[in-house]
């Protein structure tokens, strides 16, 4: 059985004592039995990291970091390493998301980087892929799809793959307020457990858990996380409020 993972994805909001009174809220509006079904992350800003970790300490809510550059130290201003993160008690961290592919020009070579130092480093990527709408129209969402995963996996070992979690947003529905319906996840869920399945053999695929991320709310997190092939959500926006984090959590 997978069990659900519901991420937040607080991308840059939020500052340290922002975070703080967000995490105290969330926390006194969950007890363990949900916490027992599901498995929460909170993905901050590198800044508020800290804050977050002592604010989640003993509560069951796991933390994520939004980035990190792959390499173990050296001279790159301005960027975070992957044994820094792990010694503030971070365990997850998001890897090509379409806002980092946008916007900082991240390729699926880089992206690939990431992935293979992450997991040598112990930190559980949460692989972003998704299909820009231009892309759905034309019917290549299956294939766009296909080139980051096998881009992003290269020389993943199988041994080391059940860390993994894939993150399916398709860029037209992030921040849009036009989600995915839960058909259209479905199919492009099942086509990535499939693709799993091919490369890395079927036991890994049907333990793969694939979040759906873009425009998750409180109104359509039921529909869409019932879905056979859906195991969790990334949530961007919806979880910046402890109200909406919390009722996806527990849909
Ligand atoms: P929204 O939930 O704001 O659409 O963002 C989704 C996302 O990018 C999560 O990583």
């Amino acid at each position: 059985m997978r069990k659900p993972i519901i991420a937040g994805n607080w991308k840059m909001y939020k500052t340290p004592a922002q975070a703080k009174a967000l995490v105290q809220e969330i926390r006194s509006g969950l007890d363990q039995t949900v916490l027992s079904g599901r498995e929460v992350v909170l993905c901050p800003p590198f800044v508020d990291l800290a804050v977050v970790e002592e604010a989640v300490r003993g509560s069951g809510i796991g933390l994520g970091a939004q980035n990190f550059y792959p390499k173990e130290e050296g001279a790159f201003t301005g960027e975070v390493s992957a044994p820094m993160l792990k010694e503030l008690g971070v365990t997850y961290v998001i890897i090509g998301h379409s806002e980092r592919r946008q916007y900082f020009k991240e390729d699926d070579d880089f992206v690939n980087q990431k992935v293979l130092a992450a997991l040598k480093n112990g930190l559980k990527p949460i692989l972003c892929v998704g299909e820009m709408w231009s892309e759905r129209e034309a019917n290549l969402t299956e294939k766009r799809i296909e080139t980051q995963l096998a881009g992003g996996l290269k020389d993943v070992s199988p041994e080391v793959f059940s860390a993994l979690v894939v993150a399916y947003e398709p860029v037209w529905a992030i921040g849009t307020g036009k989600n995915a319906t839960p058909g259209q996840a479905q199919d492009v869920h099942r086509f990535i457990r499939g693709w799993v399945a091919v490369k890395f053999g079927k036991e890994l695929a049907e333990n793969l858990r694939i979040q759906y991320g873009g425009s998750v709310k409180a109104e359509n997190a039921a529909s869409l996380l019932t879905q056979p092939d859906i195991d969790g959500a990334l949530i961007g926006g919806a979880s910046l409020t402890a109200g909406s984090f919390l009722s996806i959590i527990k849909y």
